[in-house]
């Protein structure tokens, strides 16, 4: 009966659904049924013997406890989410595939009562242009001509548009991208690795088995996927979270190092490890949806120059502001008559195919937002296409020379979900799933081995940073290499290495605020600590926003939670550091912020207070923000103007 539910699709009749549900409460109500859904496999805390019961983590420097997908203070925030209808439910009028597009025969009378011999059709290329002066990383060329085809036309552009008209009225327009071969140089003789990363926004690890249990399972059982139960991460949201993986600096440090005034804010002089691969002769390819709020693009300028071989954002910016609909929150949905994400899939399994076929060697990094990135129980709706994406791939070798890498960056970060204990240790401890060639495992076990020890250590997106380093030269990872290294421990550790049980969060430079691995005990919301530190927080919500006079000055509305975290080895200079996490109510505006800070007790620091990492916002700030564009700030700022009503 629960498999049944899991796999009960969605029908178009939209009454169905609403009385299935009524029904379901009504059973639940009267017959006092609980309604969990789990999923065969997600015990991972239990199957590492009794020593660990009830922990996923369990080292001298850290302990994160085991926790329930379907938690009960979780499952109530748990739905099914409706399907979006893309193009009010008109199919395409054409299709591609990897070398091609086609008219769709079937669809012709949803476009016009003549003949397919009166729609005229022309496909017309286009491409990335390098940004001028000030402007943002948005500038497209389209070629002049538009070139005029019958029924289906072989492709070799990169990115198309395609125009139909009947009797000279338009009729259609549709996108499609392609993988030509943009390089001449074959390096057949050395063996290599290609590195395909898959990553899916904002999706706990624990959401990920709850809303994408067959994928999941598949990534486990068939795919034989190592899963980092101690990922943790070390920024608020996206950018800071990825630009460790991508760089190995802070986001802070990248500001000093490369991305600055100096550099006109574009991020082409920094030190990206698709430089390195590309530096090896590997094809590297960088793609996002929803690439209007991409990594580089909010609130930020992008590169001058495209920095991988291949860029999909381009194509993915240009078909969303044409032929974008289904507009949900953040995101469009759909692009023409098809959902954005799943042309996204559709266009990394081309580009994974079309290497395999040319046998080049790549370092693919592609990052989804669009299906994940605003609701919880959305990415539900992308399991079956993942999971036929992932064995597609896996099924026909294409992957048997490829580490595949399926991450997120965080989890939700905001709504309900978020008030609870359980939503706030998930927002910090997204997936992360490796998956490497069998043969690879077999001549290098102990790399391999020291993976999957490292599953049950605290890990970090610097640690990911370095596992990429390493697969610059996977063949080297040899015992005594292995060995000859790390006598010293820095930030970030090559999970191809043991990582040490004594290893901290201090120690992984992960903010105390962000840090998973520290219990916590609720106190008292007036204990007049909590109160001074929630006094405090305001204070410096304000001093932030000093010098911003469209921002309203914040006040304390309410203190709706407050814990102490408990530290092994807090103890410096003979005083005792305490940290506070607490979660207040600024007005106006209603602003719901969760912050630690770390007080100092005794000695001539007594009762300051320190805020650790960023502080986050629970609630959507939504428009309250839009007089100002520092992404930072955006979070705290209310604006004067909207004060009047
Ligand atoms: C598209 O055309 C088919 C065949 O004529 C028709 O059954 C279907 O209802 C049309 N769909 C829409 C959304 O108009
Ligand atoms: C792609 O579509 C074109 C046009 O329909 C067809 O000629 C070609 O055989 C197809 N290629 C593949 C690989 O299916
Ligand atoms: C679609 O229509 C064209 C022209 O009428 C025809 O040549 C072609 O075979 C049809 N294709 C299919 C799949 O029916
Ligand atoms: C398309 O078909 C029309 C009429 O059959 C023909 O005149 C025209 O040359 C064809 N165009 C191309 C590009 O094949
Ligand atoms: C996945 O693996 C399981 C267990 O080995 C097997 O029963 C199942 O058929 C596999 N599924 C697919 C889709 O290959
Ligand atoms: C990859 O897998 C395919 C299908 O299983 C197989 O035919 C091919 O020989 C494999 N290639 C390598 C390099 O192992
Ligand atoms: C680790 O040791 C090497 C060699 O002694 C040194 O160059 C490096 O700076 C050390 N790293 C750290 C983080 O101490
Ligand atoms: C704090 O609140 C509790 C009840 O919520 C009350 O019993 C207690 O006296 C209060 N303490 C202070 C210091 O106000
Ligand atoms: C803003 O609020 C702070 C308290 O957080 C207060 O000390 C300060 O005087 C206020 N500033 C203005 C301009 O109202």
């Amino acid at each position: 009966m629960e498999t049944k539910e899991r796999r009960w699709r969605v029908p178009s009749i939209f009454w169905l659904p609403l009385i299935i549900f009524a029904a379901l409460l009504f059973v639940m109500d009267v017959f006092q049924t609980q309604y969990t859904i789990v999923p065969a496999r997600i015990q991972i805390g239990e199957e590492f013997g009794s020593e660990l019961k009830g922990f996923l983590i369990k080292t001298p420097g850290c302990r994160i406890p085991f926790m329930d997908p379907f938690d009960p203070s979780i499952t109530k925030f748990i739905h099914k989410e409706k399907q979006p209808v893309c193009n009010d439910g008109i199919p395409p009028l054409f299709d591609s595939n990897m070398t091609s597009i086609f008219l769709l025969n079937s669809s012709v009378a949803n476009y016009t009562d003549q003949d397919v011999s009166a729609i005229q059709c022309c496909y017309q290329p286009f491409y990335r242009q390098e940004p001028k002066g000030n402007d943002g990383d948005s500038s497209i060329k389209f070629e002049k001509r538009c070139i005029s085809f019958n029924i289906s036309a072989k492709i070799s552009h990169e990115f198309i548009k395609v125009m139909c008209k009947v009797n000279k009225v338009s009729i259609y327009t549709d996108f499609f991208s392609f993988v030509p071969i943009k390089t001449l140089k074959k390096n057949t003789v050395e063996r290599r690795l290609n590195v395909l990363v898959v990553g899916i926004d904002a999706v706990s690890r624990l959401n990920f088995h709850r809303q994408m249990p067959t994928t999941v399972d598949y990534l486990l059982r068939n795919m034989s996927a190592v899963e980092l139960l101690g990922y943790n991460k070390v920024g608020d949201n996206t950018f800071p979270n990825l630009i460790p993986v991508l760089t190995g600096l802070s986001e802070k440090t990248l500001e000093y190092v490369c991305w600055n005034d100096d550099n006109k804010k574009r991020f082409d002089a920094c030190p990206f490890i698709w430089k390195n691969f590309k530096a090896k002769g590997f094809v590297t390819s960088f793609g996002e949806d929803s690439s209007w709020m991409g990594i580089f693009n909010y609130m930020r300028k992008g590169f001058w120059k495209q920095p991988t071989d291949y860029m999909w954002g381009a194509f993915n910016r240009i078909s969303e502001n044409q032929i974008g609909n289904s507009h949900n929150m953040n995101v469009e949905e759909c692009v023409g008559a098809r959902e954005v994400y799943k042309v996204f899939l559709d266009y990394i399994t081309n580009f994974v195919k079309t290497m395999a076929q040319e046998q080049l060697p790549y370092f693919a990094f592609y990052w989804g937002a669009s299906l994940t990135h605003d609701y919880l129980n959305k990415p539900n709706l992308g399991d079956p296409n993942y999971y036929n994406f992932f064995k597609n791939l896996h099924e026909n070798g294409h992957l048997n020379s490829t580490v595949l890498i399926v991450m997120s960056d965080h989890g939700i970060r905001w709504g309900d979900i978020r008030q609870t204990f359980q939503g706030q240790m998930e927002e910090r401890l997204p997936f992360v799933f490796m998956v490497l060639p069998d043969w690879y495992k077999r001549q290098y076990q102990e790399a391999y081995s020291n993976l999957v020890k490292n599953t049950r250590r605290l890990t970090t997106p610097y640690d990911l940073h370095e596992t990429l380093k390493d697969l610059l030269n996977p063949f080297a990872l040899t015992h005594d290499f292995l060995q000859s290294r790390y006598r010293n421990v820095s930030r970030g550790y090559s999970l191809f290495n043991e990582i040490s049980p004594k290893r901290t969060c201090e120690s992984a430079q992960i903010a105390s605020h962000w840090c998973t691995c520290q219990q916590s005990i609720e106190i008292e919301r007036n204990n007049s600590l909590v109160v001074e530190a929630a006094n405090y927080a305001v204070d410096y919500m304000n001093f932030q926003l000093e010098g911003y006079a469209q921002c309203s000055n914040l006040t304390l509305e309410s203190i709706n939670d407050a814990r102490i975290m408990t530290h092994e080895e807090h103890i410096t200079n003979g005083n005792e550091v305490k940290d506070y996490m607490i979660i207040i109510e600024t007005v106006p505006g209603n602003g719901v912020f969760e912050v630690t800070l770390r007080s100092t007790v005794g000695g001539q620091r007594a009762n300051h207070f320190e805020v650790m990492g960023t502080i986050s916002r629970l609630n959507l700030y939504g428009k309250q923000s839009a007089c100002i564009t520092d992404f930072h700030l955006k979070l705290y700022c209310y604006c004067k103007n909207l004060l009047g009503d």
